[in-house]
């Protein structure tokens, strides 16, 4: 499980998570929502060590998070897909793989046969410039490249962005079988709350740093004034 505790995070004047409290549970998907500046990303980026927080706590079942270097949240078992992917156009699919095999403790060939054994479209282009992948691959790869040290907890942050509609559900369904066959404890940050509402098994929603509502995604999903308001969906 991973459980946030009062978290607090500001960027100077800009207070970008305000007493954010909710847990994870081990083996399922929390869907974290809200719109654009909502904090989704920096609550992302504080799990992982990447930003400090002024206050609260962070624990992956007992480990505290807060205060460890991002290496180690690494090493100790959190995989963390950013906003945008972070795949290097320039580096082929093996060369992009290689890099989630230096923030592991795998050895090169047992991370890159793993990966490819789960996502086969890769190892058939193991040599191609990750700058002819498609939107949908790109994000496979950034996916792949996070598993490598086989985490117990992934943080996925906009997996559906820039993607068309069936290449998302196609996604959402990828995420949705890893989780079951990898045993992954998953926090999916979308803005995309329909796609990430059908795979997700409870749902956190972030205003301007706030947790406005949290619980079992259908109860989040069934919300009509959630709904309206701040998750986007007709009714
Ligand atoms: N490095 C930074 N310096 C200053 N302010 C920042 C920084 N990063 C984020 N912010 C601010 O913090 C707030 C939360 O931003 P964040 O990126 O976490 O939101 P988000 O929910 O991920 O938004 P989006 O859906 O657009 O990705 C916003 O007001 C943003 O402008
Ligand atoms: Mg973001």
């Amino acid at each position: 499980m991973i459980h946030v505790e009062e978290l607090s995070v500001s960027y100077g004047a800009v207070k970008a998570l305000r007493n954010v409290t909710f847990s994870a549970p081990t083996g399922r998907i929390t869907a974290v929502l809200g719109s654009n500046g909502a904090g989704k990303t920096t609550l992302l980026r504080t799990i992982s060590g990447l930003v400090k927080p002024s206050s609260g706590t962070i624990h992956c079942d007992k480990t505290a998070l807060v205060g460890m270097a991002t290496e180690d949240i690494a090493r100790f078992g959190l995989g963390h897909v950013p906003e945008g992917r972070g795949v290097i156009a320039e580096f082929t699919i093996e060369e992009n793989l290689r890099l989630g095999v230096l923030a592991s403790q795998v050895s090169a060939a047992e991370g890159l046969e793993r990966q490819f054994e789960l996502f086969p479209v890769l190892g058939e282009r193991r040599k191609q410039y990750a700058s002819t992948l498609s939107g949908g691959e790109r994000q496979m790869l950034a996916m792949a490249r996070a598993l490598i040290g086989r985490p117990s907890f992934l943080l996925l942050d906009e997996p559906s962005l820039g993607l068309a509609p069936l290449v998302t559900a196609e996604m959402m369904r990828t995420i949705s079988s890893l989780c079951l066959s990898e045993n992954l404890t998953v926090i999916l940050v979308e803005q995309n709350a329909k796609s990430a509402l059908r795979i997700a098994h409870d749902a956190v929603v972030l205003h301007l740093g706030s947790v406005i509502a949290s619980g079992t995604a259908e109860s989040v999903a069934s919300d009509s004034d959630l709904r309206r308001y701040y998750l986007g969906l007709v009714q």
